[in-house]
């Protein structure tokens, strides 16, 4: 059972990359056969995995324009063995010009990655999305692509409001189009004893209830050296404080997904839900 993350906040910042490649490869360190998808213009996943994606022809652009480029010739593998089951799509600049092309398309436009995604959902046990830090036709192609919407959530003063902009946003997406997918909340660059982390973990335990995931990010060095070395922290620092909170991420991820199945089995859904698992046969896939 494939499970599509989008990993989405319109603010900047907030560790949308950072959490995307971590999480994609501690999923594929453990064996899960994942897909990571470069949805911002700006390219930050390949050059935090050392793939310089300026001069390449394979791209997330030609993911969602060019419906005839074939999936395998998109996908990139990394040099670390231990991320065999890792591939990645990167984007580059040119990713913005999607955009325009995808408008023009209308309703359509918004479901080309669903589509493509659907030709490949059993090739893969996890997708992750990173979104550009917009609310643009690219984000809201992951939104409707995705099972689960993973918002991170960097502890500031202004992070607490942009995120409720960004639940109701959704909510509002969800309502027209008939989908009622698992928002999760993901808190980020944490220092425990710093007064301004308990407030936004408090703000976001009660905005989002049980929809905060238990483990926090905490702020830590390691990340930006990794970010420099251009390798993900469960092979440049795997002790360091950040990689330890994306295992039990990564746990409680792995946990969500087989509390859901468990719940597939028992309430043996063999009907879709609504007009999206209908026309793209994703019955029984929603992550909780
Ligand atoms: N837990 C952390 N500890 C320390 N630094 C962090 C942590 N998480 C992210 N950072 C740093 O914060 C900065 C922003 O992170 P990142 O690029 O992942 O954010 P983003 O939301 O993807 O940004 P954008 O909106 O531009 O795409 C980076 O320099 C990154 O190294
Ligand atoms: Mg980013």
């Amino acid at each position: 059972m494939t499970r599509v993350i989008a990993v989405a906040n319109q603010k900047g910042g907030v560790g949308k990359t950072v959490t995307s490649l971590n999480l994609a490869a501690c999923m594929a360190r453990r064996g899960r056969r994942t897909l990571l998808i470069d949805l911002d213009p700006q390219g930050h996943c390949g050059v935090g995995l050392g793939v310089d994606t300026e001069p390449l022809a394979a791209t997330t652009y030609e993911l969602l324009v060019d419906k005839s480029a074939p999936f395998d010739a998109l996908t990139l593998k990394l040099p670390w063995p231990e991320l065999a089951s890792l591939s990645f799509v990167p984007s580059n600049l040119r990713l913005a010009l999607a955009e325009r092309e995808l408008s023009v398309r209308s309703t359509l436009g918004n479901l080309a990655l669903a589509t493509r995604l659907r030709d490949i959902r059993a090739d893969y046990d996890e997708v992750v999305l990173d979104c550009p830090p917009s609310l643009s036709k690219l984000t809201l192609n992951a939104f409707l692509a995705s099972d689960l919407v993973l918002i991170p959530v960097a502890v500031g003063f202004f992070s607490i409001h942009g995120v409720r902009m960004l639940a109701e946003t959704l909510r509002d997406i969800f309502e027209e189009t008939g989908l009622d997918y698992e928002i999760r909340c993901l808190i980020t660059r944490y220092r425990a004893g710093q007064t301004v982390s308990r407030e936004v973990r408090r703000a976001a335990d009660e905005m989002f209830g049980d929809f905060c995931f238990s483990s926090v990010i905490r702020e830590t060095a390691e990340v930006e050296k990794s970010v420099g070395a251009q390798t993900p922290l469960c092979i440049s620092a795997p002790r360091c404080h950040a990689a330890l909170d994306y295992e039990a991420l990564c746990d409680e991820l792995l946990e969500l997904a087989s509390a859901t199945r468990r719940g597939a089995q028992a309430g043996g859904r063999d009907e879709p839900s609504t007009e999206k698992e209908a026309a793209d046969g994703r019955e029984g896939q929603k992550a909780v």
